[in-house]
């Protein structure tokens, strides 16, 4: 029977685990021997006797060099992919582009690494799509953190005592995590704006009460999968231009906006955040790539001018309990694409296969990464 292993994850405020009791108990039905590492649970309220209850061994964390199949959240430091054996199947966020390094070091040690976020966006792999669990947790939180953040109500306030007008919230990238973000602020009462550059955003934002920023344009920026197309400067320069009158009286602003594989779109210049009214809040979860607005540091809030920018890329993990719960059905039901009996049977043909695979038998076999290896442009 091959073993599929659950480390405690090391990177610095990842509080998430790639599997949970209600996970294990779906990855037993393919067969396979679940192995989590001791306390790996522990930050997502997952413990050691809940995991052995839903059929897992506990194990310690040098057992990781004994599995077929490793499954984890944050991309794996270079010590430990020093820990994977040879024909390991790695499962787990990679950010390639960001990380080189370890995608070389993945393809040397011989490991089948197949990135959780170049799963395709197709029908059949709804299941496995982790960027999209992740990021409807990380709209939902930015917008509950602005709110906490602001000093003023986000609803409309009729009372005697008087009215209070609602905030207005912008949101920059109506994909996964902005649209859950459209439809929590809506909820919470603020009045929302929205810019995106694919056409189809337009209707999504308007079925959830927000309004649609247009930003006049030749071409439609919708690329391939449904993802964006990388704008050019003349259209950037246009967005914000327009999006600097809206800013001016909004509360705060919430930026989602990525180039899959590239460097985030820079959206909010320092001269556009000064336009805000001082109190206001800037959330950016595009911090991890480079920022959707040019004051985001990854570690700090950074306050200029009376105006708060946070970065948002970790708040997945504020929510530990819940993005686990996820982020572990995630995995288990790419496990059942390749496991059955307890035997590992990796159609390397299949769809998802492909598309998630990174390395494989010594290749970086991506082929956008393997050029970014060889020097290519970012
Ligand atoms: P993402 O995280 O890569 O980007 C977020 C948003 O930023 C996107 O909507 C993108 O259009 C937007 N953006 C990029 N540059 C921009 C700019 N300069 N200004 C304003 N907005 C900009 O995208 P995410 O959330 O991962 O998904 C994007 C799309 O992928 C979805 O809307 C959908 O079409 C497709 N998708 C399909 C799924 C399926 O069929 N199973 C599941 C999830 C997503």
């Amino acid at each position: 029977m091959a073993t599929i292993f659950i480390p405690q994850e090391q990177a610095a405020g990842e509080r998430r685990v790639a599997a949970t009791p209600a996970s294990v108990a779906k990855l037993r039905r393919t067969g396979i021997e679940v192995a989590v590492a001791s306390g790996a649970g522990s930050a997502a309220r997952c413990s050691d006797d809940d995991y052995v209850a839903a059929g897992a061994r506990i194990a310690e964390a040098s057992a990781v060099g004994d599995a077929e199949v490793v499954a984890r959240v944050a991309p794996p430091s270079l010590e430990e992919v020093a820990e994977l054996a040879s024909g390991t199947v790695l499962l787990s966020f990679i950010a390639p582009h960001r990380n080189l390094d370890v995608v070389a070091a993945l393809a040397e040690r011989g490991v089948t690494t197949l990135a959780m976020e170049l799963v395709p966006r197709i029908s059949r792999a709804q299941a496995i799509d982790a960027l999209s669990s992740q990021a409807n947790i990380s709209g939902y939180r930015a917008v509950i953190t602005a709110a906490y953040e602001l000093d003023k109500y986000f609803p409309l306030f009729m009372t005697a005592a008087g009215t209070i007008k609602p905030a207005t919230l912008v949101v920059l990238g109506a994909g996964v995590a902005g649209l859950q973000a459209v439809a929590t602020g809506r909820r919470l009462g603020a009045v929302v704006k929205v810019s995106d550059i694919r056409a189809a955003a337009k209707q999504e934002v308007a079925s959830l009460g927000g309004t649609f920023i247009d930003i006049p344009s030749d071409e439609d920026l919708t690329g391939e999968g449904g993802y964006a197309k990388e704008a050019g400067e003349d259209f950037l320069t246009r967005q914000r231009r327009i999006l600097s009158e809206h800013l001016s009286t909004a509360h705060a602003a919430i930026t989602t906006a990525q180039i899959p594989g590239r460097p985030a779109p820079l959206l909010l210049t320092t001269e556009m955040v000064e336009a805000m009214p001082p109190g206001a809040v800037v959330i950016d979860l595009a911090a991890a790539d480079g920022g959707n607005c040019e004051l985001t540091e990854t570690d700090r809030v950074v306050e200029h001018q009376g105006v708060r920018v946070l970065p948002g890329h970790e708040l997945a993990s504020t929510m530990p309990s819940e993005a686990s719960t996820m982020y572990g059905n995630n995995i288990a039901a790419f496990v059942e694409l390749f496991v059955a009996d307890g035997t590992l049977e990796l159609d390397l043909e299949d769809e998802v296969v492909a598309g998630a695979l990174l390395t494989h038998d010594g290749e970086v076999v991506h082929d956008r990464t393997a050029d970014l290896l060889r020097g290519g442009e970012r």
